[in-house]
């Protein structure tokens, strides 16, 4: 038996997008898995029927639930994606997201501390950074958040710098770019309630749920004058996820990683892709810019390959639509 298979890891947010992909990446190296998910954004059926995991229902602000859970579950570690995650919401309802994102996590950091948990692999976002200053953005970017959603993850990177020094934990936080694609076997996928992504909105339309797919401003300084992002598959960010946490279950120091391709795709472009891909025709119309959107951001996730050995494996831009595409067929049928 390898070492993995007797750790069980304690996954926050595992019934939702990311978290979902990190579950089955760990099932497939052996870990066994408990979710704590408030099932707020998160989808018990999705745990239930697929992932196939103890499914705990409940928030990380619950400091008697989490002890419970540290006292009989033997958890090695914790990979902490439990947060709300909508840009806009998050200006109008700044207590919302300082409350989850950063007391939630701040409880769930002192239980761990309390119970002896030292590993901590936590979601962050390219959202720290705010307006790049240089692109590709490496990971010593100065971060500058321009929303109340990006502060919220950048004060618990903070929390866990003072916690490393202070408690002796260890983490890894991941800073994402765009979160794209879906399991290629199609056992989870992009399902939020209400969907602003780029990606499952073409989708939507391109299915006939929706009228149109809107380009949110045309005056960008950018090749086409839309703006650029850098898409990464969901399950290289799950492998990544897992090479975190191996790097340190082996001993490694707290650090932190971009997770992107490297390269960047105009809106144009990826409704162009996804007209290709799904071979069908939908109506596209030009709007005013979305407030908070930067023109570009791409990230350099050299330190990832480097240190962790990752090696993003579904780098097509086509290939992340159409396993999008797979599971919204199914999802929306
Ligand atoms: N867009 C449109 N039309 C739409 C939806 C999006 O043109 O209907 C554009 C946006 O303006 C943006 C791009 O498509 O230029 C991607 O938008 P998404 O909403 O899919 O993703 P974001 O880049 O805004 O957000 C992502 C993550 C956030 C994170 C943010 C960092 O989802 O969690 O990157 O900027 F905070």
């Amino acid at each position: 038996m390898s070492s993995s298979q007797t750790k069980t890891i304690l996954v926050t947010g595992g019934a939702g997008y990311i978290g979902s992909h990190a579950v089955l990446a760990l099932k497939e190296k052996g870990y066994n898995v408990v979710i704590l998910d408030n099932l707020v954004y998160g989808h018990r059926d999705v745990a239930e029927n697929n992932l196939k995991v103890e499914l705990i229902v409940g928030e990380t602000s619950d400091r008697a639930l989490l002890d419970e859970i540290f006292k009989t579950r033997n958890i090695a570690a914790v990979m902490h994606f439990a947060a709300y995650a909508y840009v806009g919401e998050s200006v109008e309802n700044p207590a919302k997201y300082y409350r989850n994102n950063v007391v939630g996590t701040l409880t769930l950091l002192e239980a761990m501390q309390q119970a002896g948990i030292n590993h901590f692999v936590f979601s962050s976002t390219c959202a720290t950074y705010g307006i790049p200053e240089t692109v590709p953005i490496p990971e010593t970017h100065p971060q500058n958040p321009i929303n109340p959603y990006g502060e919220s993850k950048l004060m618990v990177e903070r929390i866990l710098r003072d916690f490393d020094t202070a408690y002796g934990l260890k983490s890894v936080s991941f800073r994402y770019f765009n979160a794209a694609g879906a399991d290629p076997q199609g056992r989870t996928g992009e399902d939020h309630n209400p969907e602003t992504h780029l990606i499952p909105l073409i989708l939507l339309t391109a299915l006939g749920k929706r009228n149109a797919i809107q380009i949110f401003g045309t005056d960008y300084p950018t090749r086409d004058g839309t703006c650029i992002r850098d898409y990464i598959h969901v399950t290289d960010l799950a492998q990544a996820h897992v090479l975190g946490l191996e790097y340190l279950l082996n001993g490694g120091e707290s650090e932190v990683f971009n997770l992107g391709n490297g390269n960047g795709f105009t809106v144009r472009e990826m409704i162009a892709t996804a007209k290709e891909v799904t071979q069908r025709n939908f109506m596209v119309k030009e709007t005013e810019r979305r407030p908070g959107d930067p023109a570009m951001l791409i990230g350099s996730s050299e330190k990832a390959r480097h240190v962790l050995g990752w090696q993003p494996e579904y780098a097509n831009l086509s290939q992340i639509i159409d396993h999008a595409w797979q599971w919204h067929q199914k999802r929306h049928r």
